[in-house]
């Protein structure tokens, strides 16, 4: 059905989560957006690290130590061709997306963003785009604006040119959108903020999991991603150009950071692990190695196709239930495999525990999206969201429930 070179069924026999039976009935997961399930090659890797390759990194000269630290940094170069990094000097681990843009707000932020400066996000932005800069305007007085979205989701062309101007120092701006789903003109963006001589963060989180990405073709300066939101553990990545990374500050001090320390003064590490402080989470970045070979396997551009399929064919039919309004552009070349919807009747918490009785996951709330929320009037949506093992049976049966709901909440 998706034409899309994956073969999914053999796909669904690689994750042993999928295969169980919630509330007796078949479990279907449809929150991708918010982690992504692990298949048995990254549950592996993290059993064999514990039981054959536990010990800490970078200091140990015993074979334990040698074998994590070349997992370790052997996942690093996986990384950094996966996303086509010039370096792997330029991958740096962190504990999140969410740290990764913390990071940047903090090292790079607060040297070279002044008072009177303005900071460009966008209203489609995750808290985690938001909240960083935030803070960072509070702290430097700077102006934090944001590019508005027409009622479709899709950026404002004329926003774009007009918001980014000679005082804007930095941009930050989402590639794929956690609930309208729509994937933005992020090329675009960089361009108009390198044009102005500012830097532009990226937010891959939604971006990274589902498609081919290219931070050089990009000419991103930094671009923040979640290794759990592509299969694999609980793991964050920032790139970063290597000449802005150079000239930055630390962001975190302690060990693994340092090249010297004396009780007056200390001299950094070299690059990525000036920004690495103490002990990483070492098996959870050779899961993530792991898991950025399953996808290269797949080959990304397969995994867009299924997931531009699975999202067109849930558009048509949660679009056909009569009085559901759907988030976003309705175009699934505009968007990536997230479909957010509100019922007029009901609460989306209560309808995500309705699903939750049919074994069906999705989400209820403002998922992390407040201002976009109230930006379409909506306190709170229900989401689901697809990714490689989502087949149409699921939207079937999340389609089925849906009328359901609707008629629990109209008796
Ligand atoms: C677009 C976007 N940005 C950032 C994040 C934050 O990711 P994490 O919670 O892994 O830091 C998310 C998570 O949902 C997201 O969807």
């Amino acid at each position: 059905m998706t034409h899309s070179g994956l073969n999914v069924a053999a796909i669904r026999e690689d994750f042993p989560i999928l295969q169980q039976t919630v509330h007796g009935k078949p479990l279907v997961y449809l929150d991708s957006a918010a982690t992504s399930q692990k298949p048995e090659a990254v549950i592996q890797v993290l059993d064999e690290y514990y039981r054959k390759f536990n010990a800490n990194i970078h200091r140990g000269v015993y074979y334990l130590a040698e074998e994590a630290t070349a997992r370790y940094e052997g996942a690093r170069k996986k990384i950094q061709k996966f996303i086509n990094a010039k370096s792997h000097r330029e991958v740096i681990y962190t504990r999140n997306a969410t740290e990764a843009l913390n990071l940047v707000a903090y090292a790079w932020g607060r040297a070279n963003v002044q008072e009177g400066d303005e900071i460009v996000a966008t209203v489609l932005e995750h808290h985690a785009n938001i909240v960083p800069w935030q803070l960072l305007a509070k702290e430097k007085k700077a102006t934090l604006k944001f590019i508005r979205a027409d009622e479709h989701g899709l950026l404002r062309a004329d926003d774009i040119e007009t918001m980014i101007t000679a005082q804007t120092r930095l941009v930050a701006a989402t590639m794929a959108s956690n609930v309208a789903g729509t994937l933005t003109p992020i090329k675009q963006i960089v361009a108009r903020a390198h044009a102005i001589g500012a830097v532009c963060v990226v937010d891959a989180a939604q971006a990274v999991p589902h498609m081919p990405v290219d931070v050089q073709a990009l000419d991103a300066d930094f671009f923040a991603f979640s290794g759990h939101k592509m299969l694999g553990p609980f793991v964050g990545v920032l790139y970063g150009k290597r000449a802005l990374l150079e000239k930055m500050e630390p962001f975190l001090g302690g060990g693994d950071m340092i090249r010297e320390v004396h009780l007056e003064y200390s001299k950094w590490n070299e690059l990525p692990w000036k920004f690495e402080a103490g002990t990483p989470a070492i098996a959870e970045a050779i899961g993530l190695g792991v898991a950025v070979d399953y996808l290269t396997a797949l080959g990304m551009e397969n995994v867009r196709a299924h997931e531009r399929a699975i999202t067109a064919y849930a558009l048509d039919k949660i679009g056909a239930v009569e009085g559901i309004r759907i988030l976003g552009p309705l175009d699934p070349d505009q968007r990536g495999g997230v479909v957010a919807f509100s019922i007029p009747e009901a609460h989306p918490h209560d309808v995500a525990q309705i699903f939750d009785r049919e074994g069906i996951c999705v989400r209820g709330g403002h998922h992390c999206a407040m201002p976009l929320h109230e930006y379409y009037g909506i306190a709170a949506t229900t989401r689901a969201s697809f990714y490689i093992y989502s087949i149409p049976e699921e939207v079937d049966k999340l389609v089925e429930t849906l009328a359901k709901v609707r008629q629990i909440f109209k008796a």
